[in-house]
């Protein structure tokens, strides 16, 4: 027996280093002190949930050593099921980050343990009393497939966070209850900078909702088109806010909110996360978005 929500998907630990600016080839720049903690894009999206009081659980996979350990706790801390966290025989998974003055973040991702989750890890276990599913793309493609595919099957709602952008099969996003992007991923969808986001569900999902950054978030249903806006706030640190936005999306839609009250509620999320530094550490509680 699983959680009503279940995220499959990678666990990261972060190691954050603030720039004024990123080096290029071949050059240093000296950033400022390191922080660790605990990341990645699905683990993120499990905490995110967690402490937003949804019953959750992740899919993933660590390897046996203190990262590891971070991870787990971080997960348990925010009552998150571990249960189908299964450790391997490979390093955790780290994720390099520098954060520049105006809070904008660029990663580069060591998937180390994350590479090990197979479609065979998707079990009907694993899937047992799921309501909604969520899935995001910094583990193997082929497991992220089988995942969708089996939800759907056994009547799961499926969300799909398209992070990092990658070329998934049309029977996958024909498979998708809500398809979630970036303005960044859905050009990369829609092959054009300016192409009209509702051409995303040409492309199969029976709704998508595209994260606007500090103007909000749209979402697309049948025809129709909302725009939510975002409480305005001062950003330090966006890393991770995508993934709290699935996470309270996926939390939202569990507890029986419709697509456009749900992304209401995840764009109020996300703009708390942005004002602070780090992902998991960054995310509110149910009682302090209060
Ligand atoms: O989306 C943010 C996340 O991307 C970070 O926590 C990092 O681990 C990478 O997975
Ligand atoms: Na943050």
């Amino acid at each position: 027996m699983s959680a009503a929500v279940l995220v499959v998907g990678s666990a990261n630990a972060d190691l954050v280093v603030p720039v004024d600016r990123r080096p290029g080839g071949g050059e240093t720049v000296l950033g400022g002190d390191t922080a660790l903690s605990p990341g990645g894009k699905g683990a993120n999206t499990a905490v995110a949930a967690g402490k937003l009081g949804a019953d959750v659980a992740l899919l993933g996979a660590v390897g046996d050593d203190p990262y590891g350990r971070l991870l787990r706790d971080s997960l348990s801390n925010a009552g998150v099921d571990t249960q189908f966290v299964r450790t391997v025989d490979r390093p955790t998974g780290i994720a390099y980050i520098t954060v520049t003055p105006d809070g904008e973040n660029s990663i580069l991702v060591s998937p180390g343990a994350n590479s090990a989750l197979e479609p065979g890890d998707i079990t009907d276990e694993a899937l047992d009393g799921v309501r909604v599913l969520v899935a995001s793309l910094e583990v193997p493609l082929p497991t992220i497939e089988r995942a969708v595919v089996r939800a759907r099957e056994n009547g799961v709602r499926v969300l799909l966070n398209l992070s990092p952008a990658a070329e998934v099969s049309p029977e996958t996003l024909a498979a998708l209850d809500v398809l979630l992007v970036n303005e960044h991923e859905a050009a990369y969808l829609l092959g054009s900078e300016d192409a009209d986001p509702r051409k995303l569900l040409e492309l199969g999902p029976r709704a998508a909702v595209v994260t606007l950054g500090a103007k909000g978030a749209a979402v697309i249903e049948g025809d129709k088109s909302t725009t939510v806006e975002s409480p305005k706030v001062e950003a330090v640190d966006t890393t991770g806010a995508g993934d709290a936005f699935a996470g309270a999306l996926a939390a939202a839609l569990a507890d029986g909110a419709d697509l456009v009250e749900a992304a209401e509620r995840a764009v109020k999320v996300a703009a708390v996360t942005v004002t602070r530094h780090g992902a998991q550490p960054s995310y509110p509680t149910a009682a302090e978005l209060e």
